[in-house]
């Protein structure tokens, strides 16, 4: 007998970490993906302190060539099948396209993409045989062409047409598909893409919706069978007033916006 399992992937810290203590803290027996194994078993052996299912860790670059491959022989291993995919690892890189370097565009571009498409189509026939789910974390980015953030703003427009697509294509065979949308989150993602949470993005800190908050509606969303969750009112309210505004005006405030996110 194979044990159903969440597989829930950029777990070792941020939004992953958090939609692996929900996931936890509702019974599901937790996969914890990430290239930080000792972030992740940290995080694990929480969940256990806390009375969950002892997690299972596996330590992994996820854009590293045969990832996804080696991924299904360990859980296969362990007799593990996945029920629930949260494909959440992901991050950004701000600044104009042409001044950033290539290889980190494209490695975006893996991650952010390719392996997100990579682990939903090689666990799909699990997820269908368990009636699971699929929860991609995309970004409220996805609604709008990011110039300053192009590539990332690109990435998470695929990651929710695809999801969007994937919940129809997928809703027959009672397989729930739910994109998660947050509007910006304090994480390492800042670090990361080279954005500071100074000046600008200080004055917005008040608005923020915390990691805790969107991990824990993008389960309800995903349980609920939401196409699309969009935490806080102040995100939703961005999302709807960037499709009500013609291009040519939206672009040019788009890019003065994340010139200020710059330090
Ligand atoms: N924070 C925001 O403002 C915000 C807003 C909207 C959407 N999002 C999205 O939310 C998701 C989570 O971001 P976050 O804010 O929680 O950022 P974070 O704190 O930087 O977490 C990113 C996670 O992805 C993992 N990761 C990165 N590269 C990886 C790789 N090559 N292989 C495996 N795992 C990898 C990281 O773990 P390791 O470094 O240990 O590998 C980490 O666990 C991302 O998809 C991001 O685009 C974030």
């Amino acid at each position: 007998m194979s044990q159903p399992v969440t597989l829930i992937t950029g777990a070792s810290e941020g939004i992953g970490a958090e939609l692996a203590r929900v996931f936890a803290a509702k019974g599901h027996e937790v996969v914890l993906v990430a290239r930080r194994g000792e972030l992740l078993t940290t995080l694990a052996d929480e969940i256990a302190a806390a009375g969950g299912k002892t997690p299972m860790v596996v330590a992994l670059d996820l854009v590293a060539a045969g990832a996804v491959e080696s991924l299904a022989a360990t859980l296969a291993g362990a007799g593990r099948t996945v029920q629930y995919l949260v494909n959440n690892a992901g991050f950004g890189l701000i600044g104009r396209v042409y001044e950033l370097d290539q290889a980190e565009q494209l490695a975006m571009v893996d991650l952010n993409i390719r392996a997100l498409t990579a682990l939903t189509l090689r666990f799909l026939p699990e997820i269908r045989k368990a009636s699971g789910g699929v929860l991609n974390v995309a970004s409220v980015a996805s609604f709008m062409p990011g110039p300053g953030f192009a590539v990332y703003y690109a990435t998470k427009a695929y990651v929710r047409s695809f999801s969007e697509a994937l919940a129809e294509e997928l809703k027959p065979a009672g397989v729930k598909v739910s994109c998660l949308c947050p509007g910006p989150v304090e994480t390492g993602f800042q670090s990361r893409a080279g954005m500071s949470f100074t000046g600008a993005m200080a004055a917005m800190k008040p608005a923020l919706v915390p990691a805790a908050e969107v991990a824990r509606q993008g389960y309800d969303g995903l349980m609920a069978g939401r196409r699309i969750v969009i935490p806080g009112l102040v995100n939703k309210a961005l999302v709807w007033s960037a499709r009500m505004t013609p291009r040519a005006v939206l672009l040019p405030v788009l890019a003065t916006a994340q010139q200020k996110k710059r330090p």
